[in-house]
């Protein structure tokens, strides 16, 4: 009897697994909706007086798993980069100048254009075809890992199909929100009185990052695939757009507005079509993606930084309304600088509500002749702070009003000075302004900074206008007592915020020097300074003349570090914030050493380079590369005609990679 339970239930299972691939991959269904659900209930019921034949990939288990305290941070094999931007035809022009040049061709390049759908990266992770792990980009080498919220979406299968299912397989590709269900989404939590999302890109977002998988289940994400981050045990085909093929084979989903064209003519008719498609598409995308489409051409290619050099994103013109300027007020920054910030008459652009809009600084003011009272163009591009774009003249009344640089902050009293040249008018109180305090505080805290997850804007205001703290040291002084008085904090709250200042003193010499907001010092600086002078004491002592020796330093900014370093305050901080314990590994010879611990083994032919030079690029990020395979090798790095080594690997279950990933983790370091 149960024998036969089961088969029903397993034939079940199996031809509601078919049916949702059909539904929700192939948009082909072969049944109605009615006669699913009937199978559905079907199944549901068996399970239900049957539990012992629920099995884990069962339709009926995409729900949700058990709530989880934090997200577990996930380093991703391979980085998840992102795409650099064009604009217009001439950046398309120039990016496909760019890559004939690198490839040293005039012949056309031929390209693979896919939508650029507006949502939230993931990876997703398959060994022997079954999804293991799901992850955020994050900062795109460390993610959050996400794998019970994901695969409560149906778009995601569990299991791969077919036969020549790659033995490890990340996957890359969008989870979104359609524009009709973040609506649906909004209307039932307006009539809840509940948290509106400000647009489908922020639901599908809040909508994986949450802790309760259930949650998740309830919200209707989907996703679309759109490349590979990593293969083990397959030759990948020739082409891109080969490769999205096979992923379509496997049961995944992909856009089906992606398209090969002929060159970057083609680039821009796709653009055109995509454009006028845009409306009637039933999710946002932002723009279009093109993508060199011959694997090899893009290994040639390679990255810049963050980006890959053979893709580009082509955005849609940003979204653009007009309203009124109601006022003009100004915001103090951490260095001071004063941003003149419109006060506008709420205004819907782009599916998001406006009140804010920066005016850059006064120069921008007097450029665009803008006062109060003006009707103005206001653009919101992507997650960009909206902007005034341009005032209507015509429209212009006789009560408009001049705006005004105030003599003095807003914020502390202190004098304005406006250095002349410079567009930047600043308050000189420094760190007498509570509002430059403020901000170094939360520069400090930021994520790509300390990374001291919960203390952010709201939380600094509180606690430097409290006077519990009134600079970043300070934050590790704190009192648990006197963060858990604070108003909407409470015992727990206060808790987190103490484990994650906790955290944060293990750090890296970039992400502290980043941090401590020196002027003109972003994390790539942050980054070289680190990599040439090696020890926070050689920096500090560094004169102008050895600063300029570091890429990217100018004589500005090294008058800026000396600047920084002179000052006694700023002296006291760091001894301060050292005290605390913040610490940071050793730089011995790169900045970062990604691959410290790793060790490599490498057998077959690369075509790329000699295993010698592969040795000196793997030592230099900080690995140990080993002659014979054992069960304390990390990876093993497959050429061509791979000799026994990978053979042992197999057996040890070592993870292999190919020339292609291989490539890419070097670029880790790069
Ligand atoms: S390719 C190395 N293709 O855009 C290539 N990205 O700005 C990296 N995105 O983080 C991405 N649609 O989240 C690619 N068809 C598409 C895309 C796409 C949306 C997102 C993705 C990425 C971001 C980069």
């Amino acid at each position: 009897m149960s024998g036969s339970i089961k088969e029903q239930i397993n034939k079940l299972r199996q031809e509601i697994n078919e049916h949702n691939y059909r539904y929700h991959v192939l948009d082909d269904p072969l049944i109605s909706d009615a006669e699913y659900d009937r199978l559905f209930q079907q199944l549901k019921k068996l399970e239900t007086t049957h539990p012992e034949f629920i099995l884990p990939d069962s339709p009926t288990q995409r729900v949700g798993a058990a709530p989880l305290k934090s997200f577990h941070s996930v380093e991703h094999t391979v980085p998840m980069l992102s795409l650099d931007n064009a604009f217009t035809e001439h950046d398309v022009m120039a990016f496909d100048q760019r890559i004939r040049d690198k490839l040293h061709t005039t012949h056309p390049i031929e390209y693979c254009c896919e939508p650029k759908l507006d949502g939230l990266a993931i990876n997703l992770r398959y060994e022997k075809g079954q999804l293991v792990q799901a992850a955020t980009r994050g900062d795109g080498m460390i993610g959050e890992e996400v794998t019970d919220n994901i695969k409560t979406i149906r778009t995601v299968p569990w299991q791969l199909k077919g036969e020549d299912v790659p033995d490890v397989l990340e996957v890359r590709g969008e989870v979104f929100m359609s524009k009709k269900s973040f609506n649906q989404l909004n209307d039932d939590a307006q009539a809840k009185n509940e948290k509106i999302f400000a647009n489908p890109r922020n639901a599908a977002a809040g909508s994986v990052r949450q802790l309760d998988s259930k949650i998740t289940a309830s919200r209707p994400l989907a996703i679309f695939c759109y490349g590979i981050g990593l293969v083990e045990g397959m030759k990948l085909p020739a082409k891109h757009s080969e490769v999205l093929s096979c992923l379509e084979r496997w049961g995944l989903r992909v856009n089906p507005f992606t398209a090969v064209v002929e060159d970057e003519k083609g680039c821009l008719l796709y653009y055109q079509k995509m454009a006028a498609k845009r409306d009637s598409l039933p999710y946002e995308i932002d723009g279009v993606v093109y993508k060199v489409n011959a694997l090899s051409e893009q290994e040639r290619l390679g990255f810049v930084s963050r980006a890959p050099r053979w893709a580009i994103a082509h955005k849609f013109p940003a979204e653009e309304a007009e309203t009124i300027i109601q006022e003009v007020e100004f915001q103090v920054g951490r260095t001071g600088a004063l941003t003149p910030v419109a006060r506008l008459k709420p205004v819907h652009v782009h599916g998001v509500t406006v009140s804010n809009a920066t005016l850059h600084n006064m120069d921008e003011i007097h450029r665009k002749d803008i006062h109060i009272g003006d009707h103005v163009v206001v653009r919101r591009a992507g997650d960009v702070i909206p902007e005034v774009v341009s005032v209507i003249t015509t429209k212009r009344s006789s009560d408009i009003k001049k705006i005004k640089l105030p003599t003095h902050c807003p914020v502390c009293h202190s004098a304005i000075e406006q250095i002349e040249g410079e567009a930047v008018a600043r308050c000189t109180g420094h760190l007498v302004c509570s509002a430059q305090r403020k901000e170094a505080i939360r520069h400090f805290a930021s994520r790509r900074a300390m990374n001291i997850e919960g203390l952010g804007e709201k939380l600094v205001e509180q606690l430097v206008d409290a006077k519990l703290i009134s600079s970043m040291a300070d934050i590790y002084s704190l009192t648990h007592e006197e963060a858990a008085n604070l108003e909407r904090m409470g015992d727990k709250s206060a808790q987190n915020l103490f484990d994650e200042i906790e955290k944060s003193k293990t750090t890296t010499l970039p992400r502290f020097l980043y941090a401590l907001g020196i002027r003109e010092v972003g994390e790539a600086t942050a980054k070289q300074l680190a990599m040439h002078f090696k020890t926070l004491e050689a920096l500090q002592q560094a004169s102008e003349e050895t600063l300029q020796q570091v890429e990217d330093v100018g004589p500005v900014v090294a008058a800026h570090i000396v600047h920084f370093f002179h000052e006694s305050h700023n002296r006291e901080m760091i001894k301060k914030l050292l005290k605390a314990g913040i610490h940071w590994p050793e730089i011995k010879v790169g900045y970062q050493l990604p691959l410290k611990g790793k060790t490599f083994v490498l057998t077959g032919t690369l075509n790329e380079m000699s295993r010698e030079e592969a040795k000196e690029k793997l030592e230099k990020l900080g690995a140990k590369v080993a002659g014979s395979v054992s069960s304390k090798t990390s990876y093993v790095v497959a050429g061509s005609d791979p000799g026994s080594k990978l053979d042992k690997a197999r057996g040890l279950g070592v993870a292999v990679l190919d020339e292609k990933n291989f490539l890419k983790l070097l670029v880790k370091g790069c």
